[in-house]
Order: structure tokens, then C-alpha cells, then sequence
């Protein structure tokens, strides 16, 4: 029993010691954005980091009804705003023999490109997931690629590890002061290009962009509402706030691989709980036709975790406000153009623009002929067409076909599976019912 109680003793003296380390730590935060030192770190991140344009978005701000602006973070230098607070970690270190990270690829092209412009060499540990085009951006600024395990928190373990091996100098990609400080200079640069910002909707990941933010609009003017983003396969603050202290999330894959983090920091929690009004949850489905809808409206290229924002304004998790600019944060734009040739063939589908379907012809010569001849009289464009023997019931002389073509959306689609089966086809639609939710891709 007694040392059953002492252990209990134990036990809650390391919580709360680990509760007081926190609130230390995010204290610090809050106090030196309050003697603004973001300022500070503005003068640092300006000598590498471009500051990036705020668009003006007349469809989304018809579309949900407040005047609607982006924030193209997805131009900035490497890809992301993680530049912002690599390049003020780097410059507050003396002199490291090297940095380490572990990164999806945000962060760790953001170090490389940042540590090389300060003369630092880099390695960077990345899960196996890591999407192409990110690896091969960290090699090419400079940074020593180590493939290292599964997911974002095992990399930055093994980055741990590494810096304490070879007295390198870690950066962590979001729960560090100096990281935070470099992320609220987007903030700053918000306050100044939009005089009347009344919303400001962010990506939220392990929290250290949102941290920054907040930071300083909550300083300048606390009436401003932060609103934070996360994908619904990896919400892992609701259930840390939810529990009074960062747990583990049970995360799925998502597209949005770069706010992809299962447990949120010691110091972004309480940052988050102190400083943010909102945080919502989007799906899949929704990032996919969010990164579409900017590639096709705006001529964006953002990636997942960088839409999220505009996917939840779509989804109607988030109201922008009535009076005054709601800004939308596009916090990156590196995405494997595979990927996004996929998704952005998955909504031409998902739109009725891409039809997919089976039918069976004579197998004598002009059989195919005729068929595309009344798929091009009812003014479908066939992409693709296989023939089909295997597996499926046919007459000796009769086989399958399966063909996709570009229409010019769903009730064309219709009208030309209609004018087929007219002319005798019986038609089968292959491209419906089609989703990505709850996928564990
Ligand atoms: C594109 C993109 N957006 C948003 C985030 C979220 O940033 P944070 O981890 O600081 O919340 C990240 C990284 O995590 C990212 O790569």
C-alpha cells in the first residue's frame, strides 16, 4: 500500500512538474511576442523569406458571404511558410556543428535551404511516406536525406537522437520557441496588408504555425478570431484539449501529409487553449476538392494540409465573418504532381466529367467503329478504350469494352449513356459511388 501511495505521489509530482515545464515554455511565448519580439524575428526571416501576396478571392467570398482573402503561403521560398521559423531557429543557434531535423518534407527543405544560406550542414530523417518531389527538394538545398521509419514523430525521435550523438543543434518543426517566434511573422505581415481582419483561418498540424499567429493577432487586436484546421484522420488537438494534455491521436493517412502530426507540443497546447477561438476538422474528400478548386480558380498549386482552410469554408465548418476580411492561410504548395493529377482526375469524375463505362460490341470489324461513332455523335471525347474478354458473360461473337471519356459534366454524361443505350448498347456506369473517406490509403 505505501508504495502504492508513493507512487501515486510520484506520479503526480512528474505531471504536474511536466504541467508546470508547459505552461513555462508557452509563458515565454506569450511574453516575448508581447515585448515584440516577433518584430524582432521579422528583420531575420525577411533576409530569406519573400513576403507573401494576400489574393482576393471574389468566388469564395460570393460563395460563403464575407469578403474572403488568401494568404499564399504556398508561394513562399521551399514551399511552405516553414521557412519562416527555420531560418529564425538557425540564426539564434552559435555557431552548431550541423542542424537535424525530422520532417515530412515541409520543415525539413525549410532547415536545409535555411541552414545552407547560414553556411550549417543538415540532415533531415523522413518517414518512407515522404512524397517524392519533398525528398528530392531537401537533397537538392543541400540537406542529407535518412529515411527513418513510418510517421513524422518517429523521424523527429530519431533527429533527436542523432543531434545528441553528434552535438548538432535539433529543430523541432513547431513545439520550440524561437520556430514559433519565425511563424508569427506571417502574422505580422497579416496585421500590416490587412487593415480590416476580422478572421484568420489556419492549417493546424503540431500547432506552431497557429501559435505564432494567433500570438500576434491576439496581441495587436485580441476582437480578431483565430480559427484552426485540422483533417479529420489526424485531429489529434480536440482530443489532447479534450484530455488537458497532448495524447497520442490514432491517425489514418491522408492526403494532407504535411499537418499530419499525431500528437500536438508541450508548448503549442497551451498556446492553442489560451489563444485560439476555433479549431474545426475537415475530411478527405473535402481537401481533395479544395486543392482542385484552387488549382482551377485561383491557379494555385497548394498542398493537402495547405487547402485545408478553404475546405472547411466549402464544407461550412466555418462561417467567415460578417463584417471585415476573413483570411485564409495556404500555409504550402509542395504536392507530387502524380498526386495531384490523380485527385484532380478523381473530381473530374466525382463533377460527372470523367464517365467510365462498360459495354459489350460485335467482334466483327467496325464493331469499335460504330460504338465510338455515337459516342462522338453525342459529343463524348473517349481517353481510354480496353477490350474486356476475361470474366465476363459474352456471345462467341461479342466482346467487352470498357472506355472513359471527358464530357462536359454530369448531365451530359447521362445524355450519353442515353443516346447509346438507344442505338441497342446495353451500358453499364463504372464511375460512380467513388470516395476516399475512410480510406486507410
Ligand atoms: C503545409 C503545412 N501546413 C500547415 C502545417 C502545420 O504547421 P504546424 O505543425 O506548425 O501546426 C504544416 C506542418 O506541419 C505544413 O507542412
Amino acid at each position: 500500500m505505501a508504495s502504492a501511495a508513493a507512487k501515486l505521489l510520484t506520479d503526480t509530482v512528474s505531471r504536474l512538474m511536466g504541467t508546470t515545464t508547459r505552461t513555462n515554455a508557452a509563458d515565454l511565448v506569450v511574453a516575448k511576442i508581447g515585448a515584440g519580439e516577433a518584430q524582432a524575428a521579422r528583420d531575420v526571416v525577411a533576409g530569406l523569406a519573400r513576403r507573401t501576396p494576400v489574393l482576393s478571392s471574389r468566388s469564395l467570398s460570393e460563395q460563403s458571404g464575407g469578403n474572403v482573402m488568401l494568404k499564399a503561403e504556398n508561394l513562399q521560398r521551399t514551399g511552405s511558410f516553414k521557412l519562416r521559423g527555420a531560418t529564425h531557429k538557425i540564426s539564434r543557434l552559435e555557431k552548431p556543428p550541423g542542424v537535424v531535423a525530422g520532417s515530412a518534407g515541409n520543415h525539413g527543405q525549410a532547415v536545409a535551404y535555411a541552414a545552407r544560406a547560414q553556411g550549417v550542414p543538415c540532415e533531415v530523417f523522413m518517414p518512407s511516406e515522404a512524397a517524392v518531389a519533398k525528398v528530392a527538394a531537401v537533397e537538392a538545398f543541400g540537406g542529407v536525406v535518412h529515411v527513418a521509419g513510418e510517421s513524422v514523430d518517429a523521424c523527429v525521435d530519431e533527429a533527436r537522437r542523432r543531434a545528441r550523438d553528434t552535438g548538432a543543434a535539433f529543430v523541432h518543426p513547431f513545439d520550440d520557441l524561437d520556430v514559433i517566434l519565425g511563424q508569427a511573422t506571417l502574422g505580422l505581415e497579416l496585421l500590416e496588408d490587412v487593415p480590416d481582419l476580422a478572421m484568420v483561418i489556419v492549417p493546424v498540424g503540431g500547432g506552431g504555425l497557429i501559435s505564432g499567429i494567433a500570438g500576434v493577432v491576439k496581441t495587436e487586436r485580441p476582437e480578431v478570431r483565430v480559427v484552426g484546421v485540422q483533417v479529420e484522420a489526424c485531429a489529434a488537438f480536440e482530443q489532447s484539449l479534450r484530455e488537458g494534455g497532448p495524447t497520442t491521436f490514432q491517425a489514418r493517412a491522408t492526403i494532407a501529409d504535411g499537418i499530419a502530426i499525431k500528437r500536438p507540443g508541450d508548448i503549442t497546447l497551451p498556446l492553442v487553449e489560451r489563444w485560439v477561438d476555433e479549431l474545426v476538422v475537415v475530411r478527405e474528400d473535402d481537401v481533395a476538392e479544395a486543392m482542385v478548386w484552387l488549382l482551377e480558380r485561383s491557379k494555385l498549386v497548394v498542398e493537402g494540409g495547405g487547402a485545408v482552410g478553404v475546405a472547411a469554408l466549402h464544407a461550412g465548418e466555418v462561417v467567415p465573418a460578417e463584417r471585415g476580411s476573413t483570411v485564409i492561410v495556404l500555409s504550402g504548395g509542395n504536392v507530387d504532381a502524380g498526386l495531384l493529377a490523380a485527385i484532380a482526375h478523381r473530381h473530374e469524375t466525382t463533377a460527372g466529367r470523367r464517365l467510365r463505362l462498360f459495354t459489350r460490341i460485335s467482334d466483327r470489324p467496325g464493331g469499335l467503329a460504330r460504338l465510338l461513332t455515337e459516342i462522338a455523335q453525342a459529343g463524348g471525347n473517349v481517353v481510354h478504350a480496353d477490350h474486356v474478354r476475361e470474366a465476363v458473360p459474352l456471345h462467341v461473337r461479342e466482346t467487352g469494352v470498357e472506355i472513359a471519356l471527358e464530357t462536359r459534366g454530369a448531365e451530359h454524361s447521362r445524355s450519353i449513356v442515353a443516346s447509346l443505350e438507344a442505338a441497342g448498347y446495353s451500358v453499364r456506369r463504372l464511375d460512380e459511388g467513388s470516395s476516399t473517406d475512410g480510406e486507410d490509403r
